[in-house]
Order: C-alpha cells, then sequence, then structure tokens
C-alpha cells in the first residue's frame, strides 16, 4: 500500500538561551560554540512538559495532513525524556487528542524519528498514522558541564503519514534503520528511569564526542550510500537532505564526502541546538512552512544517535 507524509507540524519553546548566555555560567565562549559545533542559540522549556511541546507539534501536523483524531489508525511518539515511562507520552497524546487508536513510545535517542516513521510505515494498515519526536533534553543536561550543555535544546516535530490522494506522486519511498553496539559507552543516559545500580550511568548525558563524531560521519555517508543504491537513483536527484541537527561540522564532512553540495543539506541547528529526536521533524515542518519542499521534490532524511543506532528515509514530497 502507498504510504505518503500528509502533514507536517512542530514546536519550540519561546525561552532562548544564548551562546552569550551560557558563558556567565560555564567556561565557555560563543566563538568556540559556533566554530564548533555552528550553534547560536537554543530554546530551553521554561513551563512546557515533554508531552505539551508533542501535543502543540501534533495539533499542527493534524490541521497540516486535514485528519481528525477519530481517523487516526496509530500514534508513535519517539523519545527519551517523556514526562512519565507510563503513561508514555503517545498515551497522553491519545488522550489529549480523544483518539481511540493505539499509542506506543519508542527511544531510538537521536534516531528515533526515522525508526518509528520506518515502524510506522511497516504497520500501515490504510489508516493515517501520527508519527512525534519530541525531547526535553534540558532535563538530562548536566548544565556544569561545557562538553554537552552547550549543544542541546528542547522542542517537538510530528508527521502524519497515510493514504496519498489518487494520482499523488507524494511516497515514502525507502527507510531502514541499524542498530551499533555502544561497547565503549560514548553516549549514555540514565536518570530516573534507569533500573541499573546506582552510579552505572548518571542522570544526565554522558558523551565522548569525538567518538559520536567519528561514528556520525562515517553512517551518514553508509547509509545515504545505501538508499541511493536501493531506491536506484542519482545523489544528482535528491532535492534535499534534512540530516539529525548535531553539528553543523559533521554536516560539512558528509557534504564533503558524498559530494553533495553542502546548500542541500536543510540546517536549522543555528537556533535549535541539537534537539534529538524532535530535529529532523522540527526541521521537516520548518522547511514545510518556509515553502521550500515542492512536489515530487526527493528529500533524504537521515539520523544517528545513541544505542549506537542510524536510520535514513526518502520520501518522495
Ligand atoms: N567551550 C570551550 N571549550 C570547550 C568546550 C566548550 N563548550 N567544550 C569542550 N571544550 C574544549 C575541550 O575541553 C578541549 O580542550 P583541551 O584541548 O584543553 O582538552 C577542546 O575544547 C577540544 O575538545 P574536543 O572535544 O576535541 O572538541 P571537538 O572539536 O571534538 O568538538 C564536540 C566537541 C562539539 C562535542 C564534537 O565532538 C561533536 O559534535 N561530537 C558529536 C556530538 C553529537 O553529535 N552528539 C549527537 C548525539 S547526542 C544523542 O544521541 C543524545
Amino acid at each position: 500500500m502507498k504510504i505518503a507524509v500528509l502533514g507536517t507540524g512542530g514546536y519550540v519553546p519561546k525561552n532562548i538561551i544564548t551562546n552569550k548566555d551560557l558563558e556567565t555560567f560555564v567556561d565557555t565562549s560563543d566563538e568556540w560554540i559556533v566554530s564548533r559545533t555552528g550553534i547560536s542559540e537554543r530554546r530551553i522549556a521554561k513551563e512546557e512538559t515533554s508531552t505539551e511541546m508533542a501535543y502543540q507539534a501534533t495539533l499542527m501536523a493534524m490541521r497540516n495532513a486535514n485528519v481528525k483524531p477519530e481517523d487516526l489508525g496509530l500514534i508513535i511518539c519517539s523519545t527519551f525524556t517523556p514526562d512519565s515511562i507510563i503513561p508514555g507520552t503517545s498515551n497522553d497524546i491519545q488522550r489529549l487528542l480523544g483518539a481511540t487508536c493505539p499509542a506506543f513510545d519508542l527511544n531510538a535517542a537521536c534516531s528515533g524519528f526515522i525508526f518509528a516513521l520506518h515502524t510506522a510505515r511497516k504497520m500501515f494498515e490504510g489508516k493515517p498514522i501520527l508519527v512525534i519526536g519530541s525531547e526535553k533534553l534540558s532535563r538530562v543536561t548536566d548544565w556544569s558541564d561545557r562538553n554537552t550543555c552547550v549543544l542541546f535544546g528542547d522542542g517537538a516535530g510530528a508527521v502524519v503519514i497515510g493514504a496519498p490522494e489518487q494520482n499523488a506522486e507524494s511516497e515514502i519511498l525507502y527507510s531502514s534503520i541499524s542498530s551499533y553496539p555502544d561497547t565503549d559507552l560514548v553516549l549514555a543516559v540514565g536518570g530516573m528511569n534507569a533500573c541499573g545500580e546506582d552510579g552505572i550511568v548518571p542522570s544526565y548525558i554522558l558523551m565522548n564526542g569525538t567518538e559520536v563524531f567519528k561514528f556520525a560521519t562515517s553512517v551518514i555517508n553508509e547509509n545515504v550510500k545505501a538508499c541511493l543504491e536501493a531506491v536506484g537513483i542519482e545523489k544528482e536527484e535528491i532535492a534535499w537532505i534534512v540530516p539529525h541537527q548535531a553539528n553543523v561540522r559533521i554536516v560539512k564532512n558528509a557534504s564533503s564526502k558524498l559530494d553533495i553540495p553542502y546548500e542541500k543539506f536543510y540546517l536549522n541547528i543555528a537556533n535549535t541546538g541539537n534537539t534529538s529526536s524532535a530535529s529532523v521533524p522540527f526541521a521537516l515542518n520548518e522547511m514545510n512552512e518556509k515553502g521550500l519542499l515542492k512536489k515530487g521534490d526527493l528529500v533524504l532524511l537521515t539520523a544517528f544517535g545513541g544505542g549506537l543506532s542510524s536510520a535514513t528515509a526518502l520520501l518522495r514530497w
């Protein structure tokens, strides 16, 4: 059965924390953060919960897709920072919408949204599916650690996928997910939700930036090539690549290794920071709102993250 993106939505908190603000409480500088990451500011939730951000993104995506809660066949929310483990964020969204379809959460860190999209695609039985990525990373950020606190932000993104209108070109052409053992624990978050012994994994993001950087640049390269080969298209046919927004240098590296012009990679990290599984759907919605996506465009989504994990999808808009 043909399935396509029917609508997109996004939400970020109003509260902005600039690099200059960070300079007041950690030993860092705007110059270092911009040159090493491409980030100038990030949105940090004050009142907003993970569920509220997911709900705002959902309402926009449902309006944009012109889909009613009673039409939905499934809700999947990707998050590793839910307000509660049970009920999950997807259950909260089902309740807030007044929907009756099944709902479940999924966690594949920063690759989570594309994992959820892939799962939804495999579970599609004809009714529209709501796929969300929502993260309140500020809750698991060690604000005294300059190695990590400069990188992350809060936000949510959502899409509704379903059967495209008759004769419409739009379609999800490809999706793929991968996992790799994180033997040296280069990316970990424990915290109140972890069942392990205290002290094994701290309650905040623990990251070996250099190792994650090497992993990210290698998997983006492999995944984009694998996608092009599987679908049988040339890289020149891709209109846009929407990468996980983690570091501008990762994207520049991918652009040069893949020999795909940097301008084809959509970036909004300067204003959002890394919002984990919200980053790809939030960016996609921003592009949609700006009218950057034209009918028939081939749009490649690619992400990597904790687990370790990576995922890629190809949409015909
Ligand atoms: N301000 C100033 N100096 C800093 C800062 C900071 N905020 N952070 C680190 N430094 C210092 C380091 O202490 C180090 O100093 P030293 O040489 O005296 O020891 C120096 O800057 C260089 O540090 P590196 O770690 O080598 O810096 P690098 O250029 O590798 O950039 C970064 C670090 C930005 C973290 C990069 O490695 C990166 O982006 N990695 C990928 C992270 C990522 O993508 N995570 C995504 C997954 S997250 C998820 O799934 C939840």
